[in-house]
């Protein structure tokens, strides 16, 4: 095995356990291209501001996208002895330069490396998450266009509340993810600053141009104090608890999801191709990948909770427990991609009843606020015309009837206020194209609903 590269300072090899306990190379390697993309613009700034020759700079330029590139077509492989991407880049760099690849890393240590690396790799998956995000939104409006007359019983408690029409539901899942994006968004941008050139926690004494490395690779701006740029994970802990929040309504979704395939509900059938059979039970067709999402919810908030418990006790700057943020935000975000990338095709192709839907907001009374509304515009006060509907439906549980059917006199026994009209009120059409107020389901003000969202995407297309 290659000798250590800080073998100067120690007389002995450091024990195999400790190798593979401290190495990093099995998660981290995925960072090779921010890793060499980074130190190109290092390089090239070391030559630029006479630091090493420029010649020197120039190899290795040349060197580090000889290794990029190799790495790229599978003609080098990672060293697994190797102890990081940091570590295993500038081996092979100075392997194949001799000398020259030595040079490389002055003015620079690894606590800065490894930060500008992070932020660099973070800041291309919140583009592919956004990515997705914004297509399952996409798809999502346009199942909302299909049925914006789906009517279906609105719950609270789980309890038939009152009607609103799927395309409204639906939406209500597109806002959240609208959210979504503005949070990835505005992680990306709060993660968007250069540490490199922090150095170990000091900064260096090298006359080094952080502003040109920070133009080089696109930041925004420098960080201005080096014990935070090498310290700060907060841009790990922001884009997954972003992350979190966005698994929490698809979690939510995927519960609604597997209750509505149930036969208590009968709203809505998956594919077969989005659904999985038993081993004994051969008349089930279950809701496995949603159960899933719902699951990896749990998985994406403990990588949260890894993240925020490594942090909360260390002192600045550096400390090795830092490189455990990896794994976590790795895992958060390869669980999140999985997730969108099956829910999308099999929300897609997710057939729905709106025969049931209907049918289930016919019953229940889901038109009992109504029947006290239209006493109100009667010229009730409110709480009068609540307590005589209720009495009403009282009744009708009694009689084994609906609001619907129970005939005007015993309306008009308990109020007479009532009179035929009533029927046309409470209708569920009547209740659902009435609900016109901003924000609400008829299908007039889902369509501005509609418009709206679509307006504010397009600066995420
Ligand atoms: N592999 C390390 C990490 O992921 C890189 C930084 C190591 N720095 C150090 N001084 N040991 O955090």
């Amino acid at each position: 095995m290659a000798k250590m590269m800080w073998a100067g300072r120690f007389s002995s090899e450091a024990d195999p356990k400790v190798n593979d306990f401290n190495s990093s190379i099995s998660f981290d390697a995925r960072m090779y291209r921010q890793d060499i993309r980074g130190s190109m613009a290092h390089a090239r700034m070391l030559g630029d501001c006479g630091i090493i020759e420029k010649s020197e700079s120039e190899k290795i330029i040349e060197g580090l996208q000889g290794i990029l590139a190799d790495l790229d077509s599978g003609a080098l492989g990672f060293d697994p002895n190797a102890e990081d991407i940091h570590m295993f880049v500038e081996q092979v760099l100075t392997d194949r330069l001799g000398d020259t690849g030595k040079r490389l890393h002055t003015a620079r240590s690894r606590n800065d490396q490894v930060a500008l690396d992070i932020r660099m790799y973070l800041r291309d998956e919140c583009d592919e998450i956004s990515k997705l995000v914004f297509e399952l939104t996409e798809t999502i409006i346009n199942m909302a266009e299909e049925h914006l007359y789906t009517v279906m019983p609105g719950y609270t408690h789980l309890q038939r509340a009152q009607p609103v029409t799927f395309a409204h539901h639906l939406m209500a899942y597109a806002q959240m993810l609208y959210r979504d994006l503005e949070r990835i968004r505005d992680a990306k941008e709060r993660m968007n600053y250069l540490p490199l050139g922090s150095g170990a926690l000091a900064g260096t004494t090298y006359p080094i141009n952080r502003k040109q490395v920070c133009e080089e690779l696109g930041f925004t701006d420098i960080t201005y104090n080096s014990l935070d740029g090498v310290s700060d994970r907060d841009f790990c802990i922001e884009i997954c608890s972003a992350l979190s929040i966005l698994m929490a309504h698809l979690s939510r979704f995927s519960e609604e999801i597997i209750m509505w395939c149930s036969w208590e509900f009968k709203f809505v059938e998956l594919s077969d191709a989005f659904s999985t059979g038993s081993s004994i039970m051969p008349q089930k067709k279950n809701p496995d990948i949603t159960e899933l999402i719902r699951g990896k919810t749990g998985r994406v908030y403990g990588d949260l909770t890894t993240l925020l418990t490594m942090m909360k006790g260390i002192p600045l700057a550096y400390n090795k427990d830092m490189q455990e943020d990896k794994e976590a935000i790795f895992d958060a975000i390869d669980t999140v991609k999985l997730c969108i990338t099956t829910f999308i095709p099999m929300l897609s192709t997710m057939t729905v009843n709106k025969e049931n839907m209907r049918a289930a907001a016919a019953k229940g009374f889901i038109n009992a606020t109504d029947c006290a509304d239209y006493l109100v515009k009667k010229g009730r006060p409110f709480r009068d015309a609540y307590k005589i509907t209720g009495t009403l439906v009282a009744l009708c549980i009694k009689k084994g009837t609906t609001l619907e059917e129970l005939p005007i006199e015993e309306y008009k026994k308990l109020c007479s206020d009532f009179d035929n009209d009533v029927y046309e009120a409470i209708s569920l059409d009547t209740c659902v194209m009435q609900r016109k107020s901003d924000g609400g389901p008829a299908p007039e003000a889902v369509q501005v609903q509609i418009e709206k969202l679509k307006a504010k995407l397009r600066v995420f297309e």
